[in-house]
């Protein structure tokens, strides 16, 4: 399984990044005003930063406005993936951008059925919400089980990317799952290496060291 960082905060992106784990970003319109900067300028400082596909998402609802921006984010650089929240419009303009070979990422994706129409009409990647059905009193991870024995079934290639990701638990279960790739907030991604365990470990290894560092050497 491959990590992405679900951010649109450079800090954040560039922090990750230099942990040597990072294979790709996502946003989506909400992390992007957060930031409080031009939309095209923070999806090109990101494309710049990162080498992996940079998902970046529409704002249009109609196919040819939908085919119109994403033509225009796919020009910003070569890893930009266009982001598309899964509706019939959605679908119309997945068709035409994957013959463009624009790749398109289908987002809001809430059931097997929407993750296979969107498959088939030449989605790269499907990206559906485990915390928001968690949210809502459903198990999300069952979804992401569901899709990975249909793509599975179905020999289809086009990749599960786990997103709402809330805590550690979520991606442990991911991993064990087969998603292709977990897109994590910073945060989660913090908490993934913190073990009180490995905290108290490296605490006792070093004051049972000050003895020996008191007697010399580097
Ligand atoms: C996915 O690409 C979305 O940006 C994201 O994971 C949404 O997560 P949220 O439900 O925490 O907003």
């Amino acid at each position: 399984m491959k990590f992405f960082i679900d951010t649109a905060s450079i800090e954040e992106i560039k922090e990750i990044d230099s942990w040597g784990i990072l294979s790709g970003v996502t946003t989506n319109p909400s992390l992007i005003a957060k930031e409080g900067r031009v939309f095209e300028d923070v999806v090109k400082e990101i494309s710049e930063i990162v080498d992996g596909p940079i998902s970046a998402e529409v704002t249009a609802s109609e196919c040819d406005e939908i085919v119109k921006q994403a033509r225009l984010l796919a020009k910003i650089s070569d890893n930009i993936v266009v982001k598309i929240p899964i509706t019939i419009e959605g679908l119309k303009a997945i068709k035409i951008l994957s013959k463009e070979n624009i790749k398109v990422n289908a987002t809001l994706i809430f059931s097997v059925n929407q993750a296979i129409l969107a498959a088939r009409a030449g989605a790269k990647y499907v990206s559906p919400f485990i915390g928001r059905l968690d949210d809502i009193g459903y198990d999300g991870m069952i979804l992401i089980q569901e899709l990975s024995s249909v793509f599975k079934n179905y020999n289809i290639d086009t990749e599960i990317i786990a997103a709402s990701i809330r805590n550690t638990e979520h991606i442990h279960k991911c991993l064990l799952t087969g998603a292709d790739i977990a897109t994590i907030p910073y945060k989660v991604f913090v908490q993934m290496i913190k073990h009180p365990l490995t905290d108290s470990g490296i605490e006792r290894f070093l004051s049972d060291f000050k003895d020996v560092k008191s007697k010399g050497g580097f």
